[in-house]
């Protein structure tokens, strides 16, 4: 490479970069697109006229602290808003994180199929990603305590975790906070955790509130339905929160995200609403799949991890090719190093069916 001209910090050009679920199938106007984790019942309409009113407005600038909608997270979620910071997704959140607390030379923690946000924004901001080996699918929290080491600054853990579907139950999350050494951030990325029913797992507030080294994220991308506004926020110590602050955009978040938010958090029907369509399409996609003669990995979030045969003709790459003719697109999750599995996301009634007809045809077994 020629020095001559500008460099990035090393590590920039180590990243591979994001690459998106697919939306679009060859040829087809019409696809259902299960490759994102995205909400099949779509956004609140509350939050749909919300957004169209700031149409009225578009020449000033949005409230750089998103003071409205802090508050209305406060209010839904118990919290403080003083300790909220919104952003431009939970990617933005995770990015800044990144920034404030790594740096060259530096380590994050994160686990063998974690989500892939997690070693961009740690080479991004120069330091080197670790990963901690999961068993059956799942963080280990051991193993993760066995990767630390005097250069540890961070510990990145998704809970539930994407693309597993799988989940760290809180007493387990309390022991990793506690195995990690003071300085050690760690950062509970709970993008799914509106989606859980489980006595054992809690999202992470309490761990925030209680100790000077918790971070945890949350998305309005999946329940909420506004994943196209990118917009996320973070609660964390008073003394992270000023940090990032200090380096985050003064506009990270535009008015029509903060509007929209405001609405949709407001909204618990619609939440409800969202949360039973995925028990119930979970619970039934887990089973029919299985049935079909497909390991499934137990999923508490709004997708399925699917995995498929070695054989020729029967690889998640076979699949995903057959799926994708008949509009169904999936998502391959070979950069999270499962090169023989799909994850989908449940969808509509009509979309579950027609993928689990689709399987079943695939397999040549019949329905
Ligand atoms: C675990 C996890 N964290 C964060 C995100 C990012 O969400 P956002 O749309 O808020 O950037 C995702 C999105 O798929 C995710 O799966």
């Amino acid at each position: 490479m020629s020095a001559d001209r500008p460099q990035p910090r090393p590590g920039v050009l180590d990243i591979d970069p994001y690459v998106p679920g697919k939306s679009a199938a060859p040829g087809v106007a019409r696809v259902f697109k299960l490759s994102s984790n995205e909400t099949p019942l779509g956004p609140s309409p509350k939050a749909v006229a919300a957004y169209r009113a700031v149409a009225d407005h578009l020449q000033d600038y949005p409230d750089g602290s998103a003071t409205a909608l802090r508050e209305a997270i406060g209010r839904a979620f118990g919290l403080d808003p003083g300790r909220i910071i919104c952003g431009a997704g939970s990617d933005d959140l995770l990015n800044l994180i990144a920034d404030a607390y790594l740096r060259d030379g530096d380590e994050a923690i994160h686990t063998t199929h974690g989500f892939l946000v997690y070693p961009i924004a740690t080479l991004g901001s120069g330091a080197k990603p670790v990963v901690a080996p999961e068993k059956h699918y799942t963080a280990d929290v051991d193993a993760i305590l066995a990767k630390v080491s005097a250069r540890t600054k961070v510990v990145f853990l998704a809970n539930p975790n994407n693309p597993t579907g799988t989940y760290v139950p809180f007493d387990e999350v309390k022991r990793l906070h506690k195995g990690l050494p003071p300085h050690v951030l760690l950062v509970l990325d709970a993008a799914y955790a509106e989606y859980v029913r489980r006595n054992d797992y809690e999202a992470g507030i309490e761990l925030v509130a209680t100790s000077e080294n918790v971070v945890m994220c949350r998305t309005f991308s999946k329940i909420y339905g506004l994943a196209a506004l990118r917009l996320g926020w973070l609660y964390g110590p008073a003394h992270v929160v000023d940090a990032i602050n200090r380096i985050r955009g003064p506009f990270n978040v535009n008015s029509a995200a903060i509007a929209a938010g405001v609405a949709a958090i407001g909204d618990t029907a619609h939440i409800e609403t969202a949360r039973q369509h995925n028990e119930t399409w979970l619970a039934w996609l887990t089973r029919e799949i299985r049935k079909l003669g497909l390991e499934v990995t137990p999923s508490i979030a709004n997708f399925v991890l699917i995995h498929f045969p070695e054989a020729k003709g029967r690889t998640a790459e076979d699949a995903d090719a057959f799926l994708t003719k008949r509009r169904l697109i999936l998502r391959r999750v070979k950069a999270y190093r499962l090169p023989n599995a799909l994850r989908m996301s449940i969808g509509s009634e009509e979309a579950n069916k027609l993928v689990v007809a689709a399987l079943a045809e695939f397999l040549g077994k019949k329905t």
